[in-house]
């Protein structure tokens, strides 16, 4: 190797020639290379072009002396790590706490004792290497600590799919499970309250009939229409028929959207209507949107445009959906009063607001579509909005966050469906949340 050939890079400055022509002839002789200059910028300058591994600096030159010298090597990064050791005559006074605090690592005294210049040469050398071999070991720790963060990174993000997977597997079978069940009880009912309805009318007819060819009542006919007031039973009897069936309807469409749900693992893209998506998801949910204690009604106002079918995993786009609405309604819900008081919230959000949510849907261009789901709750800082597609971040109570719902979603998007998912917030100012997915997969 070079190294051993080459003991090391050696730069004498001097003024006087007959020096430089000692050392360098003694240097060289040893095994050094050796390169010498005159002055102070000439040291610099070649310091600066070529480092070497050590310079030898003369402290008395006109000019610049080495200590201006020392110092000026000091400050420039290129070659502020080159060991320096000063050279002064005996006669000369050489300030050591000067040489010592511009930067210098040892000194030697003229005239030469030979072995002592090389025995202090070798010592600098062997402190330079040692300070090399340390750096680039420090490095490559802090490569091999990065490299593990990163592996760290994605074991996280797995672990979040898998949980999650499992999760919504175990749910989507629980949802299709119940969806089957109730389906038969709901449509026996559904079915049924039709033929309930054609009766009815038909018996109130047949009253009706006897009422006009019978009009003359037995006392005890008389008095049993009055007891159960037969003008408003008939009235109330067809109410009560109608609202059963608007109820049985509401079942149906409930089971209907658990169904298409729960086809959360269906293998194969489809081509399939996202508003229908939304809409399911929007029914799933209607009951955390009405009034809870201490928090107002949730408005939804759908801002639908004329989107065309989408190829894509209906299921999981779901998903995506409730996670996004979930989150929008926790956050109209978190109390924003309790907010304004520990003073997060600036006072330009009223509190009268009407908690709403805002769900957009556009064609981008001919091969995108997107999809903006906006809420004006109390929206996010910057740091929270940094974190909001990591793994297990959140800022819910324990129990309440998973911290899962927005990093999967990110998967589903970026990674499943080629798409972006993009969060838009500032503190106080409510939260967006926009989805854009290709009409075609590649
Ligand atoms: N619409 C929103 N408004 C304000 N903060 C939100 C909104 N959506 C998400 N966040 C923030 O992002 C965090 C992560 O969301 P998510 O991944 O769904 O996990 P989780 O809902 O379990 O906390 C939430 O804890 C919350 O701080
Ligand atoms: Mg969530």
């Amino acid at each position: 190797m070079r190294d051993e050939v080459i003991k090391g890079n050696i730069l004498i400055v001097d003024d006087k020639p007959e020096n430089l022509r000692l050392l360098s002839n003694f240097l060289t002789e040893r095994g050094y290379k050796v390169r010498s200059v005159i002055n102070g910028p000439m040291a610099l300058m070649g310091a600066k072009a070529a480092p070497p591994d050590l310079i030898l600096l003369d402290i008395n030159m006109p000019e610049m002396n080495g200590y201006e010298v020392c110092n000026a090597l000091k400050e420039d990064a290129q070659t502020l790590e080159i060991p320096v050791i000063f050279i002064s005559a005996l006669d000369e006074v050489l300030d050591k706490v000067k040489a010592f605090a511009v930067g210098g690592r040892d000194y030697i005294t003229k005239p030469f004792e030979f072995e002592e210049v090389v025995a202090r040469i070798e010592n600098q050398l062997t402190i330079r290497n040692l300070q090399k071999q340390l750096q680039e070991s420090e490095a490559r720790e802090r490569e091999r600590a990065y490299q593990l963060e990163y592996a760290l990174r994605q074991l996280q993000n797995s672990q979040a799919q898998l949980v999650q997977s499992a999760k919504m597997s175990s749910l989507g079978q629980l949802v299709a499970g119940i969806a089957h069940e109730i389906n038969n009880p709901a449509n026996f009912i559904h079915g049924n309250v039709i033929y309930t309805t054609q009766y009815v009318a038909d018996l109130l007819e047949l009253l009706e009939l006897y009422q006009a060819q019978l009009p003359e009542l037995t006392p005890e006919i008389q008095r049993r229409i009055e007891a159960i007031d037969l003008e408003f039973l008939k009235e109330d009897l067809i109410r009560i028929l109608s609202s059963m069936q608007v109820g049985t309807e509401r079942i149906s469409g409930i089971v209907r959207s658990l169904r298409n749900f729960s086809r959360l693992d269906e293998a194969n893209m489809k081509i399939a209507d996202l508003h229908e998506g939304i809409d399911n998801t929007l029914m799933l949910l209607e009951n955390r949107l009405q009034a809870q204690s201490g928090c107002a009604a949730i408005r939804v106002v759908k801002e639908y445009g004329d989107l065309p079918q989408v190829e894509c995993y209906p299921g999981q786009l779901n998903q995506v959906f409730m996670n996004i609405l979930s989150n929008a309604i926790d956050a109209l819900q978190s109390n924003p009063g309790e907010e304004r008081e520990q003073g997060n919230l600036p006072n330009s959000m009223p509190s009268s607001v009407t908690p709403t949510i805002w769900i957009c849907t556009e064609v981008l261009n001919s091969d995108w579509i997107s999809i903006r789901i906006t809420d004006n709750g109390p929206g996010m800082s910057e740091e929270v909005q940094s974190k909001v597609f990591d793994p297990f971040f959140t800022t819910k109570p324990v129990g309440k966050g998973t911290g899962l719902g927005l990093s999967i979603s990110y998967q589903i998007i970026q990674e499943q469906h080629g798409g972006l998912l993009q969060c838009f917030s500032q503190l106080g100012q409510g939260a967006s949340f926009v989805v854009k997915i290709p009409l075609r997969q590649p």
